[in-house]
């Protein structure tokens, strides 16, 4: 009797301990293909295992387009969750306007300062306050190929523009679609920047897309970005409209495409299709790229909360994000590489490891260059009208490269 009377009054105390800590958190993503889901559910996972629980707000649509518009609602109405997908310069902005909570005591505890580059924390604060917690660094201007669809077609995986025309030319006589695009507009823009790395390089990249510079946007150079985009575009298939990236992904998975040009969240379906790199699938440098590197950063910014123990409960998703384990685990589903510095990488591939060595590289270099597509480089509003000129170039046959150069020039100076 003595001994049950113990153990009741022992679970009382665990329940009423456990439930003083437990919070929840509202997270709001866009990770919802099926490397994406995986790799979102570890941090799930590991936050219910210390008791709290994850309420998953989860909104379908790459490059996070739709989860934005949702977020604003929310926020607009009082309600926003207690963590959400920002990136690059909207993570400023929504500081700036006052809803997000400041992370430094958690960021001190866990040393971030130390253990993520500069480069990377730079973006995570506003006014010198940790806002906002990195999870992955993503690369963008990645080719991913079907070695079985290229050898079939007898061509050899492109290292430059010249050689991806060669590529393409053959995989298309051997009946194959030689791109597998999405002609949504992110996709769009990830093509456009990958291609613009590569023709005007990080220098001039840079220029047009941070400093916002008229001249670059609207010169010759950036005509050859229009014009050879359009060429491109006669490689991809005419269902390509509306087709989500993850789809594409599939194309070059079960051998319809030989090729995709996308970041590594594609290697994420890859792998959550049991392929492995070097032999079911290539990653090479996009075109032209090899010694850079365009990031793309995923980040969740953490929203100001009220109740003691959801903050607590906040706080401790902030802390997994960053612990060797879950960068691990995360970002070997995700595609992408720890953003710790101090990590084992053996677990890793070689797309990772090849990934890992050329953010270093091309950081000393200055070839390290933020992703307009994602939402590194320029705010949402910017972003916006660059996605719609890309993307009416290339859906209206008769658009001249000389005129598109012109209007990316002038609705940047419009939106800027
Ligand atoms: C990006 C995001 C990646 C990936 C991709 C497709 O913007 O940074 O993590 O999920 O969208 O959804």
């Amino acid at each position: 009797m003595r001994k049950l009377t113990t153990f009741f009054s022992t679970l009382i105390f665990c329940y009423s301990l456990n439930s003083a800590y437990a919070g929840e958190v509202e997270v709001l993503h866009w990770w919802t293909s099926g490397g994406e889901a995986k790799s979102v559910n570890v941090l799930k996972k590991m936050l219910e295992a210390q008791g709290h629980s994850w309420k998953d707000f989860a909104v379908a649509g790459g490059g996070g387009e739709s989860a934005m518009t949702v977020l604003k609602t929310r926020a607009i109405s009082g309600n926003p969750p207690a963590a959400a997908q920002l990136k690059g310069p909207d993570i400023q902005e929504w500081a700036e306007l006052g809803f997000l909570s400041n992370l430094n005591d958690v960021a001190a505890e866990e040393h971030w300062d130390d253990v993520i580059p500069k480069v990377v924390t730079d973006i995570m604060k506003y006014q010198g306050n940790y806002v906002a917690v990195p999870l992955n660094v993503h690369r963008v201007n990645w080719l991913w190929a079907n070695p079985a669809v290229f050898a079939k077609a007898d061509a050899k995986i492109p290292t430059t523009l010249a050689e991806f025309f060669t590529a393409a030319d053959k995989l298309q006589a051997a009946g194959f679609i030689p791109l597998a695009h999405g002609g949504q507009n992110w996709q769009n823009a990830t093509l456009f920047e990958t291609l613009a790395l590569d023709i005007l390089g990080a220098k001039d990249y840079l220029k047009a897309f941070v400093k916002l510079d008229d001249k670059t946007l609207g010169g010759d150079k950036m005509v050859e970005v229009f014009r050879v985009l359009k060429k491109i575009s006669h490689y991809i298939d005419s269902d390509s409209p509306g087709r989500d990236w993850n789809m594409a992904t599939s194309m070059v998975i079960n051998g319809t495409a030989g090729m995709q040009i996308m970041g590594d969240w594609a290697k994420g379906e890859f792998i959550a299709a049991g392929k492995l790199p070097g032999k079911d699938f290539v990653c090479v440098p996009a075109p032209g790229t090899q010694q850079q590197f365009i990031f793309n950063i995923d980040s969740f910014a953490m929203f100001e909360l009220n109740k003691p123990e959801d903050i607590k409960a906040q706080k401790s998703l902030a802390k997994t994000i960053l612990t060797p384990e879950f960068q691990t685990i995360f970002n070997l589903n995700k595609g992408s590489i720890p953003v710790r510095i101090d990590m084992d990488m053996k677990q890793f591939d070689s797309c990772a490891l090849d990934s890992m060595a050329a953010f270093k590289a091309s950081n000393k270099s200055g070839d390290l260059v933020p992703s307009m597509a994602h939402g590194l480089a320029v705010s949402e509003k910017v972003q916006g009208a660059i996605f719609d000129v890309i993307s009416n170039f290339l859906n209206d046959p008769k658009a001249e490269p000389q005129y598109a150069a012109i209007k990316l020039a002038r609705v940047v100076k419009a939106a800027k």
